[in-house]
């Protein structure tokens, strides 16, 4: 079936079903009362299907952020970067030392965030490139590190870290697994457990398909006794509305320590129930089999793509413009062929743009927005052959 109206192929935000527009448009209820922690209750079992965990009961008073492995899930009142900023100050003590390797705007944020909490040494790597795994390793082997924080997605320039390898070195080295998974949580396979990672971050305005301003964080049983112990040492970083011990003394009664995101935890809520019915393997495979159509149709068509090929995301593809085309390309096509992607950040603005394939969107919106952005890459005067799209995506 094809697309009609306009087409919204951003990387986070994205769309919202109408249902989960209409949970939060309803009727204003208080932060404490039983209402509300039903809807906790459902978000937190959202919330764990979600981070590929054990299942939890989605009804208050038993217990909905936790399962039968080594994971409770909370819930923030904040975007993707207050979770990882929990994280981050309350883990880590002044002094320890946490390696961070990255290669893109997100990556090297954990970077500079981090390092107002603790030592951090920043590995570096050019944007779009995987990293030195080998260097990671050596790193490693010098002992002396507390953890591994890395942006699993790197949203900024389109590429998915090998999270398997860094999760195995993290196992053999004995260091924290720390993972801001905002846009790969519900996009593309992200297994804590498995991967043993102490905490890993989700954003509910990417791949979740849910509002901007709430978002949740996974952790280990290990990851809460270290903030314990670094409290009750009173070595801990300063926090007070970030401090996850509040959050976690509220988490047994479906409850959060200060006044709720409310409105958007009723939104979040539905939006995971709508991930729960598509299945997460599906979506997942559907950000993946719109992700690959793009690769390949631009790709065909000549356009070179940022990110190393054996590691591009299923979740957000960057491309560069060709010789002659830039920003105002975006413009043009939002002006006139209504459809959003997005451009990129820091010294590739200006060369290359973003387009997601997260969240809800369905592929014939994906199909009628690739279809338009050639169109107004012609109207821009690249030449471009005539081109039968929609084969890329069958
Ligand atoms: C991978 C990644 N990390 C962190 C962030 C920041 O999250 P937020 O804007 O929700 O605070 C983003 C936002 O685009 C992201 O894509």
């Amino acid at each position: 079936m094809g697309h009609s109206g306009d087409c919204f192929l951003v990387p986070g935000t994205v769309r919202m079903n109408q249902a989960c527009l209409e949970a939060m448009a309803g009727p204003t209820i208080t932060a404490r009362g039983g209402e509300f922690r039903e809807v906790m209750a459902r978000l937190n079992s959202g919330l764990r299907y979600t981070f590929n965990l054990s299942p939890s009961s989605d009804l208050k008073k038993n217990q909905s952020w936790s399962g039968d492995d080594d994971y409770k899930v909370i819930v923030v009142s904040g975007s993707g970067t207050a979770a990882m900023e929990m994280v981050m100050a309350n883990r880590f003590r002044r002094n320890d030392r946490v390696l961070v390797p990255t290669n893109g705007k997100f990556g090297e944020r954990v970077a500079e965030m981090g390092s107002r909490f603790c030592i951090v040494k920043h590995l570096k790597y050019e944007w779009g490139r995987s990293f030195d795994l080998g260097e990671v390793e050596e790193q490693l082997a010098r002992g002396n590190w507390e953890a591994v924080a890395i942006c699993h997605n790197e949203t900024s320039t389109g590429i998915t870290q090998d999270a398997v390898e860094i999760a195995e070195m993290c196992k053999k080295y004995g260091v924290a697994l720390i993972i801001d998974g905002i846009t790969s949580v519900g996009g593309l396979p992200v297994y804590p457990e498995e991967w043993g990672a102490e905490a890993v971050v989700v954003g509910a305005q990417k791949c979740t398909a849910g509002p901007s301003g709430i978002a949740a964080i996974a952790v280990s049983s290990h990851f809460i006794d270290r903030c314990t112990a670094i409290r009750n040492q009173g070595d801990s970083n300063p926090t007070y509305y970030l401090d996850i011990l509040a959050a976690l003394k509220k988490g047994d009664d479906d409850q959060t320590p200060w006044t709720p995101a409310i409105n958007l935890a009723m939104g979040w809520a539905v939006a995971l129930e709508t991930l729960k019915s598509e299945g997460l393997e599906q979506r997942w495979n559907r950000c993946l089999h719109m992700a690959k159509g793009v690769r390949t149709l631009f790709g065909d068509l000549g356009f070179e793509l940022l990110a190393d090929e054996y590691a591009r995301s299923a979740t957000v593809t960057a491309i560069m413009y060709p010789d002659g085309v830039d920003d105002s390309w975006r413009t043009l096509l939002r002006e006139k062929y209504e459809t959003q992607v997005i451009g990129a950040q820091d010294h590739l603005k200006g060369k290359m743009f973003r387009v997601g394939s997260m969240g809800e969107t369905p592929l014939s919106e994906m199909v009628e927005g690739c279809k338009r952005m050639l169109e107004c890459f012609r109207e821009c005067g690249h030449d471009l052959p005539e081109t039968d799209v929609e084969s890329y995506f069958q």
